[in-house]
């Protein structure tokens, strides 16, 4: 998608097709600025079709009125922003989401205006990324598998309207960092959403090489099996043994060039390639969609595929443990115990609660290498999709200030985050009769928080923030934002929290 600007008006501007926005109103919808003077070039069609569909203007809610030479450009749509008091820039973005779904494969430019002070109380450049965003998540597609879809007409030309040079300079910023953004987010989405059986641990470790080979100030390490053992990660191993695939842990750092911030942020993802339960098997119910168990580690490498672009002032690490969870004659047992890197010993008393075994060593390692923050991303319980249902993470926290910025990033982001209690008194629930501590808790009930209590055994009291994305990693069905699939949940609010 390109986008472009234009110092005309709307109606002199050529384009398959013009966007303007109406509110919801009790009565009729309310016409915004743009679509009133439009209304008026053309004789008030556009007022007259709205009532004749009687169309409401809620939120992403589409009506088309062709036009016949009055103006340039052949069709107007006009779209929905929903009710004036609860319209804020997410609204937007949701707005234009709607938008390049419905008219998918129907047009291949368009041009509209920004919205002016009445009508928004945010400024062009938040409108402008805004818009961009949601774009180009909803023009999201995974057709790498499909062989007609690919053939539709592309919406390929974005002109911004009314736009002179003053405001050129201050939205193009925006424009670029909701490409990146998006970029990022649908890189993240990808991963997701290829079949495990190619996106396994060396094609992580291939994409992490590949991105530090081409990112000045990026660095990658990635061991194998044989230093995993040697480095002492036998909790990881743990899991790891059962698979035919080799297992990897990716150990991705970006440096400042220069930055007086001392902070190093470690950003772990559970990197899961394949989640059959182990022998501990999940039933096809529940497995079917289980190669997005490394959506964590996605929404991690999507951060380092654009981190340049977006210069954080800190150094950021990033660390993953990619491996499938198998069933095989080589698996872990129930009552088996492993050593993780930090000393601690644990009874994997099933195979199915692989995630936080090896979160336990990927957590130990950032905190060896120095990490002064970290935040972990996991699909790690189904409790706590139970919890907050198919569209909220569940946020767990050893530190209120780093859990604000979190927060805050992730309003910004439009990802619906919220904290859960770490309530010690459930560590009780976790004990082993053999180990330190076991790999499930003796009751189901809290299984997000015993879950949460597990990995903080491992952050050596670091300030730590775990995101339980079991629920938002995967869409069940489309959803504002995008297709069915993986939703590259978290990307944006990291972008967002190391911009801060
Ligand atoms: N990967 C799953 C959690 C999950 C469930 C992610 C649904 C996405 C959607 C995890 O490894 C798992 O199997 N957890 C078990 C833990 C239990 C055995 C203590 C669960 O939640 O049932
Ligand atoms: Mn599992
Ligand atoms: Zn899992």
């Amino acid at each position: 998608m390109n986008f472009e600007f234009s110092d005309n008006s709307l109606n002199k501007v050529s384009a398959n097709a013009l966007v303007v926005f109406a509110f919801e109103t009790k009565l009729a919808p309310s016409l915004t600025q743009e679509l009133s003077n439009l209304d008026k070039l053309l004789n008030n069609i556009i007022s007259q079709e709205i009532k004749n569909e009687n169309y409401k203007g809620e939120l992403g809610e589409l009506v088309q009125i062709r036009t016949s030479g009055e103006i340039l450009a052949p069709k107007i749509y006009v779209l929905g922003l929903g009710k004036k008091e609860e319209f804020g820039s997410n609204e937007l973005r949701n707005a234009f989401s709607n938008f390049v779904k419905k008219t998918k494969g129907k047009i291949s430019s368009m041009a509209f205006s920004l919205l002016n002070s009445k009508e928004a109380d945010f400024d062009w450049s938040i409108q402008s990324q805004m818009a961009v965003e949601g774009l180009l998540l909803g023009n999201y597609k995974f057709l790498k598998y499909k062989a007609e879809e690919k053939k539709e007409k592309e919406l390929e030309t974005i002109i911004f309207a009314k736009c002179n040079k003053n405001i050129q300079n201050k939205i193009k910023e925006k424009i670029k960092k909701a490409e990146v953004f998006c970029k990022a987010t649908n890189l993240a989405r990808d991963l997701v959403n290829e079949p495990a059986a190619i996106a396994n641990p060396t094609y992580l470790a291939d994409l992490a090489l590949e991105i530090a080979k081409k990112t000045k100030g990026i660095k990658c390490a990635i061991y194998n099996k044989e230093q995993i053992k040697k480095m002492g990660m036998g909790a990881f191993l743990g899991i790891a043994q059962a698979a035919d695939t080799e297992p990897k842990f990716i150990h991705l750092e970006y440096i400042p060039e220069k930055t007086a911030i001392k902070d190093k942020i470690a950003l772990v993802g559970k990197g899961i390639t394949f989640d059959t339960g182990g022998i501990s098997l999940k039933n096809d119910e529940h497995m079917i969609n289980m190669k997005t168990d490394m959506a964590g580690a996605a929404v991690v490498l999507s951060i380092f595929s654009v981190i340049s672009e977006l210069k954080p002032k800190m150094t950021v690490m990033g660390f993953i443990a990619a491996t499938p969870n198998m069933v095989s004659g080589k698996s872990a047992v129930p009552g088996d115990v492993v050593k993780a890197l930090n000393g601690k010993t644990i009874e994997i008393l099933n195979t199915d609660a692989e995630g936080r075994v090896t979160l336990a060593d990927s957590l130990s390692y950032a905190v060896k290498k120095g990490a002064t923050q970290i935040i972990d991303l996991a699909t790690l319980t189904g409790a706590a999709e139970v919890a907050l249902g198919p569209d909220i993470a569940a946020l767990f926290t050893n530190n209120k200030e780093l859990e604000e910025k979190i927060k805050k990033a992730s309003v910004k982001a439009g990802e619906k985050i919220w904290g859960l209690p770490l309530e010690r008194t459930y560590k009780e629930m976790n004990k082993s009769d053999v180990a330190d501590i076991a790999n499930i808790p003796s009751s189901r009930y809290g299984g997000a928080i015993t879950a949460a209590l597990f990995l903080e055994e491992f952050v050596d009291k670091k300030p730590w923030v775990h995101l339980d994305i079991a629920g938002p990693a995967f869409a069940g069905k489309d959803f504002n934002l995008g297709p069915k699939g993986g939703t590259g949940f978290g990307t944006r609010t990291l972008l967002n929290f190391l911009l801060i």
